[in-house]
């Protein structure tokens, strides 16, 4: 304890040091068509924040005239603003946060949604939390004293919300024992512990990629109330949460083997038309094993349309032509590989047929997915 307390006060001096000679706050605002609330927005930031010591930085990914609202208002704004409008919005809104930090020139990087969600008086708390606690990281709660999530309207968006929260901090319960809002999109983090290079964002949870990959040393909470919503409308699809699940299988297990647990499942998937074919082809009166050959590649072909759009839709670097051609042919070396391996191990080995079947099914998906990873969809 004494030793962590000595930590702790020496990290809160050195924080002090750097706020006398640098910026102390820098507020990063994710945008995507907020215009209508952009005035009030930084209204309330200026009447909460004193303007010599801050600057806000806007990730504005809007299809929307956002960027230009925001800088007419800017011209009279009493705090520096910078708009950096992207056009393609690689990684969505944690994409978006992670540009924000690199441009980020404050002792402290506070992260706020535009659409007031977030009360913005809170920011001069978190920093003061921060500091007073010596911490590297000022989490806004709304699962702890005090906090609340109001502005989460409806019994589903609260069960969603609940239960991603509570199946997040068991999967990672060792980073996040210290988190009670790890879904947060409202926090604030010491500039001089962070790691941009480290962070790979996908989608919403930021805060989760920079608590499991950065491991920051203290983390405080500061509860808050979610608000609803000022103008406009949330941008959390269901795509969205399809990439969450990417976002907890990547962090959990690593990006390759996430790709090769998602290659099986594709493979699994293709049982079904394969079956389906063998099935039709055999009862309009098609030989088994010629009908066999087209239901393969049937299912070839449901597991190449799966792959490409899917699993490798960001290295298509191939024409389609020449990527359906080697996914193809891999699925016809596979026969030529699998059926001598089998005689081998059921004629030479004695191996049981089940169980020889099994061992070339699971070589030939560990060959193909390498194949597929290292050759076909080279990153
Ligand atoms: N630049 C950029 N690019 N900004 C985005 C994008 C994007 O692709 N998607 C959303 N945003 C911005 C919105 O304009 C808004 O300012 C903020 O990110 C949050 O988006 P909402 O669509 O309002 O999200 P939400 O209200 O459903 O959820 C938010 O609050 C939750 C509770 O704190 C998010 O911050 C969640 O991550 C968070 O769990
Ligand atoms: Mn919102």
């Amino acid at each position: 304890r004494p030793v962590s307390d000595f930590r702790a006060t020496l990290t809160g001096v050195i924080g002090e040091l750097q706020v006398a000679t640098a910026l102390r706050q820098t507020i990063v605002i994710p945008t995507f068509n907020e215009r209508d609330n952009i005035e009030t927005l930084l209204r309330r930031l200026v009447a909460a924040l004193p303007a010599s010591d801050s600057e806000i930085v806007f990730v504005d990914d809007s299809t929307d005239d956002t960027p230009d609202v925001i800088r007419r208002a800017a011209r009279t704004c009493p705090i520096p603003i910078t708009v950096h409008h992207r056009e393609r919005g690689a990684g969505g809104l944690g994409g978006a946060v992670v540009e924000g930090m690199r441009l980020a020139r404050g002792a402290w990087i506070v992260v706020l949604d535009a659409d007031l969600q977030h009360p913005p008086e809170i920011v001069p708390d978190l920093i003061a939390a921060g500091l007073r606690d010596g911490a590297d990281l000022v989490v806004g709660t709304r699962y702890a004293g005090g906090g609340g999530s109001d502005g989460l309207d409806g019994g589903y968006r609260r069960f969603v919300s609940g239960g991603s929260t509570f199946a997040t901090k068991l999967i990672f319960r060792n980073s996040l024992s210290r988190v009670s809002d790890p879904m947060s999109g409202l926090f604030a983090v010491r500039t001089s512990s962070l790691e941009v290079e480290q962070l790979r964002p996908l989608g919403y949870k930021v805060l989760l990629e920079l608590v499991v990959r950065n491991r920051p040393g203290r983390i405080v909470e500061v509860p808050y109330t979610f608000q609803r919503r000022h103008a406009g409308e949330s941008k959390s699809t269901f795509a969205e949460g399809v990439r969450f699940l990417k976002h907890l299988a990547i962090l959990r297990f690593g990006a390759e083997r996430t790709r090769m647990l998602a290659f099986a499942l594709i493979g699994v998937s293709g049982l079904l038309p394969n079956q389906l074919a063998l099935w039709f082809l055999t009862q309009v009166g098609v030989h088994y094993l010629p009908a066999a050959v087209v239901a393969n590649l049937v299912a070839v072909g449901w597991n190449f349309a799966l792959t490409d759009t899917l699993l490798y839709r960001n290295r298509r670097h191939r024409s389609l032509g020449g990527r359906m051609g080697r996914f193809f042919v891999m699925g016809n070396v596979d026969l030529l590989l699998r059926i001598p391996m089998l005689a081998l191990l059921v004629g030479g080995a004695h191996v049981g047929v089940l169980a020889a079947n099994l061992i070339t099914l699971l070589t030939s998906f560990v060959l193909r997915f390498l194949v597929l990873d290292k050759v076909i969809y080279r990153a």
